[in-house]
């Protein structure tokens, strides 16, 4: 039981919510494999980039400055999240498509732990990701499926993948159940191939 998993989650459909079907499969796959946090982000809203919390930002992250004790305390919530996550070897995100992305508090987690110098920098060729070597893994259900000529339209689990590659991970997954709304009648078994899909990850990940 080396590995340590953060589980963040955004389900604010509650106990009806398609996407907690494929997080309670992972849960109970991975149980007693890996030491496991939660981070509910409904519980703990991530802050955004408001002035005073991208002026401590760029001051520090960018300019080296040290920052006054108003600065660091605008910071202080982006900070605790990203020690969070580099304190994991995974790291599972579940949310729901909302608008053809993630909906705005998982933007916003990503926003708070994308701190330069902390999980990327920019080295001598370019940009370098700092989470090497661990693992990430997207959960997300949608009402539509993003395939053929819709598939252009799919900016949440896309935009997921782009953010964790910038941030280095190296193994990057994506369990996916679309079509909840538009093909209502296959839901159960989509959802049902969706949670068999993770059992088999969590053999894999955690052998
Ligand atoms: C506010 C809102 C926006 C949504 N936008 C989309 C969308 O753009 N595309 C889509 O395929 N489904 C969309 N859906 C449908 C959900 O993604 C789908 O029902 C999903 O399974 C809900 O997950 P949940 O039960 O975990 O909340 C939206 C649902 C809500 C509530």
């Amino acid at each position: 039981m080396s590995k340590k998993t953060l589980v963040v989650t955004y389900l604010p459909s509650g106990e009806r919510s398609n996407t907690k079907k494929l997080v309670d499969a992972f849960l109970a796959a991975a149980q007693g494999k890996t030491r496991l946090e939660q981070l509910d982000l409904l519980k703990e809203l991530p802050d955004v980039f408001s002035a005073e919390v991208l002026g401590a930002y760029v001051t520090r992250n960018y300019m080296g400055q040290a920052l006054t004790p108003a600065q660091a305390a605008a910071i202080a919530k982006m900070d605790r999240m990203t020690a969070q996550l580099k304190a994991a070897d995974v790291v599972v995100v579940a949310f729901p498509m909302h608008n053809f992305g993630l909906p705005a508090p998982v933007k916003a987690w990503f926003d708070s732990v994308m701190l330069k110098g902390q999980t990327w920098d920019v080295g001598a060729s370019g940009f370098v990701g700092l989470m090497k070597g661990k693992q990430a893994l997207i959960l997300n259900s949608s009402g539509g499926v993003y395939e053929g000529s819709l598939a252009g339209w799919e900016h949440a689990v896309s935009l997921a993948k782009v953010e964790f590659t910038f941030m280095g991970y190296e193994s990057i997954e994506a369990v996916a159940a679309g079509g909840m709304n538009a093909k209502a009648a296959q839901a159960p078994e989509v959802l049902a191939a969706a949670q068999a899909q993770l059992k088999d990850l969590v053999a894999r990940w955690y052998a």
